[in-house]
Formats: structure tokens, sequence, C-alpha cells
């Protein structure tokens, strides 16, 4: 008997590590049912779109990507062969109905917690030929089938998702209508997936969750977590990600001063440096607060990477509140950030507000931010050179013979090495930098340097 020949899917993913994480399962799950992974969406039988609700026009974007599926789902009809198009993720889980109403050519649509429900949805939609719609909440299921999941073949580092959705109701947000309400997934089957990770030679967990400091699961906070987490062997760093300043507990930071897997880089998005806009977006925090978050990180982590997120041009905001940004971001000084012009985003309180701030200034803001932010992160990766960091090799460079790993502080590293080296934790001397990364040596006698000496606050003016 022959085989029948092996299906094929092509995913294209927006947005998030989130979704990343999502395609990723989802290709996992596919693989089971026979399918194997194509580059281009023309020769695919499957056509996954995973969509990302949070930029500008995210829907229109999704309904142009669809037009060009149609035609190319027209050619494959043309030679006798089909392409099943399926839109998932937060535009899905927002449009629902009305993806199939508008692109009569999507089979499936399908929301960011259902996609464990994919054989089955693809079966019903095979069976009646019909569209098929679901964007329920299920979380619960979603976690029991990161539970099952089998780990693809050998990565170094892998995220692992703890904590879904969001309570937070920011103004301008749509997660919390399209991932729903947080809930956090029960430690012993974090801890189960991790050391199934740990056992196929994974060396670094990103902990993943919309608000991934929210967590609390079975009496455990994200800190007591972790702290379980780093008894696992070979799990030698651990990461977390995003996390919002009200929900920066004091165990979670003390772990920083305490725990040496945890890796000294914090992404604590603030989106603005002036209280009256803090409050207009329903933050729930501070610039105060915040400052004073960084301040005790810190005090106990002292080469601590800072990252963070922006809005700029948020309703209302005026010169004076954008120099009160400006000057909370010299006080901080970040290694890295995500700058964002604000986007309403229908549905939201935000976008009825008549006082929006005209595109031209938004944009102009959103530059003078963004150069100040790139010269902050420059000073972060030029205050290396000359140092010796612990580096995690992680996979092949770009050239020959070079192999890119990752500091502690998330930056690429280049470097000449051996390729049996991937998966190891080794002294690298930072030589040089690049736009985004570094460059150094593979030094296996040198000594590390554990504490970053990185310009004080307001080293801005010597740049
Ligand atoms: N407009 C611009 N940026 C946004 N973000 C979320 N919603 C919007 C919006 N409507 C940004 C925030 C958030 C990041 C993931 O995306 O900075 O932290
Ligand atoms: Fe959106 Fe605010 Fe929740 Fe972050 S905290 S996901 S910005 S609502």
């Amino acid at each position: 008997m022959s085989r029948p020949p092996a299906k094929t899917v092509h995913i294209k993913t927006y947005g998030c590590q989130m979704n990343a994480y999502d395609s990723t399962r989802m290709a996992e799950l596919l693989a089971g049912l026979g399918y194997a992974e194509s580059p281009a969406a023309e020769d695919a039988d499957l056509v996954i779109l995973n969509t990302c609700h949070i930029r500008e026009k995210a829907a229109e974007k999704v309904y142009s990507e669809l037009g060009t599926l149609r035609r190319l789902k027209q050619g494959r009809q043309r030679q006798g062969a089909n392409m099943v198009i399926a839109v998932a993720g937060c535009v899905a889980q927002a449009e629902g109905e009305e993806l199939v109403r508008r692109a009569p050519t999507v089979d499936l649509v399908f929301g960011p917690q259902t996609w464990q429900r994919l054989p089955e949805l693809l079966a019903r939609q095979q069976a009646h030929g019909a569209a098929v719609v679901e964007t329920a909440f299920p979380a619960a299921e979603k976690f029991q089938a990161l539970s099952q999941r089998k780990p693809s073949p050998r990565t170094v580092s892998a995220f692992l998702t703890v904590q879904e959705g969001c309570d937070k109701f920011c103004s301008f947000c749509v997660v919390p209508y399209t991932r729903g309400a947080e809930v956090s997934r029960a430690p012993a089957d974090i801890l189960a997936e991790a050391e199934a990770l740990a056992r196929r030679g994974v060396r670094e967990v990103t902990l993943l969750g919309q608000n991934v400091n929210a967590y609390h699961g079975g009496g455990l906070s994200l800190a007591g977590l972790i702290d379980r987490l780093s008894g696992i062997e070979g799990l030698d760093r651990i990461r977390y990600t995003t996390s919002h300043p009200r929900d920066m507990a004091d165990d979670l930071v003390a772990a920083h001063g305490t725990n040496d897997r945890l890796m000294p880089y914090l992404h604590l998005p603030v989106q603005s440096g002036s209280d009256r806009i803090l409050k207009a977006m329903n933050r729930g925090h501070t610039v105060d607060h915040y400052l004073r978050l960084i301040e005790r990180v810190r005090q106990v982590r002292p080469d601590m990477a800072i990252s963070g997120d922006f809005i700029v041009g948020f309703p209302g905001e005026t010169e004076a509140d954008f120099a009160a940004t400006l000057a909370l971001v010299r006080a901080v000084s970040y290694a890295s950030a995500f700058t964002f012009k604000y986007s309403a985003r229908p549905g939201t309180p935000a976008a009825t507000r008549e006082d929006q701030v005209a595109d031209d200034v938004a944009l102009a803001r959103l530059h003078q931010l963004q150069a100040l932010i790139t010269r902050q992160m420059q000073a972060f990766n030029r205050a290396q050179i000359g140092k010796t960091l612990m580096v995690l090799m992680e996979k092949p460079g770009r050239k020959p013979g070079q192999i890119l790993g990752r500091s502690p502080y998330l930056q690429g590293v280049h470097m000449e090495a051996p390729e049996s080296l991937i998966g190891q934790i080794v002294p690298v001397t930072i030589k040089a930098i690049g736009t985004n990364s570094l460059s150094g040596h593979y030094a296996p006698r040198a000594r590390t340097d554990s504490v970053l000496a990185f310009p004080a606050p307001h080293g801005e003016t010597t740049l």
C-alpha cells in the first residue's frame, strides 16, 4: 500500500511572542496529522494567518492578505487541488463571523485560545464544506493541550506559557477583549513541561504571559514559580515577559538579587512619563511608582538591563506630557525599548475621545523618542566592550564558522567558535558592537565580569 502524499501547511505569524509560541504549537499539532511545513503559501494545502490586533489597521491588513490568498486558492483549485484558509489569533477573535462574511474564501476562524481544537475544527470544516468559526475562551483546555505537547527537535532556548489574558483594561488596548481575563496555568503542569524541555537540552526558558507577573497558580506567585523552576537541572537561565508595574511584587524584585538563574533583564512597560496621561490610560500606576520599582530592582541587581514599551500621541498628550516621557527615559536609561505611535483600536475607550493627536505631531514625537532610546541602547551595548560575558550559544550564525549566542542582557552576540559549543554557556570577551548586536571572541579561560559597570542614570548627556 502506498502512503498518501504528505499534506503541507504554511503558517504566517504576526505580532507578539505569544503568537509565535502558538504558531509553533500549531505546527507540532499538525505534524501529528501528517502536515509538513511549507515555506510558501502557494504550495500549501492549509494556510494559517496567525494574526495580531494591536497594530494600526490590523484587520484591514488581514483582509488584504486574504485577497492574495483567494487568488492562490483559485489557482490551486483550477489544478484540481485545494487550499484551506484559516485565520487565527486576535483578529480572528475580534472579527469572528465578520471575517467569513467579508472574505468568503476563509474556511476556518479560531481565536488564540482554541488552536488546540485545530484537528477537530479541520475535520468539521472538511465534513461540512462550510466555514467554521470558533472563538470561545477555554483557557484551561488550551493549558492542558500545552501539557501534552511533544517538544520539537532540540532548541536551546524555549518559551513556556504560564499565564494568559489581561484584566487591566488600559484604555487603548484590545488585549482584554481578544485574549480574555487573566488565567494562570497550574505549577505542576509548568514544571513538567520545563523538565521535559530541560531533558531535551533546553538551557533557557522564557516564561510567557500577557501579564506574566500577575501569575498566581496553586498558591505560587511568579517568584515562587521561578524558585521551583530553578531546581531543574540544566535549566540555567530563566526569563519572563511581559510584566506590569502594578504586579511587580516584592518577592519578584528580591529574586533578582538572590537567584542567579534569573537573568538580569526586565521588560517593564510604562507607556508614558506623564501622570496625567497614565491616568487617562487607566494604567493604575504613577511615574514615581515606576521609577521606585526600577531603583529597587537596580539596588538588588546593579547590572539590570531595563526595557519597556512606550506609546506616543495618546489622545490629549501635550508637548509637556511628551517632555515628561523623555525625562523618564533619561532617568531610567533603557537597554532597549519598544515605541509605538498611538493607534485608535475600535471598541476601546480611548478610541472615541475627541482630543486625538494629529498624526504628524505623533510621528515627530515617535522619531524623537526612538532617537533617544537608540542612543541609550548603543551606550548600553558599548559599555560591554572589553567585558567577558557568559553567553548561551544558540545556533550557527549567518557566516560559516560563526555562532550566534545571547548575553545575560538578551543581546545577540556573534563570534567564531566551533559548532559543538551550541547549547553551552561559555565566556565570550566582547570586542565590538553592531547596530543591534555585539561581537566577541570565545575566551574559555577568561574570568567573567558578572556585574556590568553601566553609565549611571542621566549618563545620556555624555553621549
Ligand atoms: N496603540 C499603540 N500602541 C499600543 N500598544 C497596545 N495597544 C496600542 C495602541 N492602541 C502597545 C503598548 C503595549 C504593546 C504590546 O503594544 O505599548 O505595551
Ligand atoms: Fe493591554 Fe494594558 Fe493589559 Fe498590557 S496591561 S495587555 S497594555 S490592557
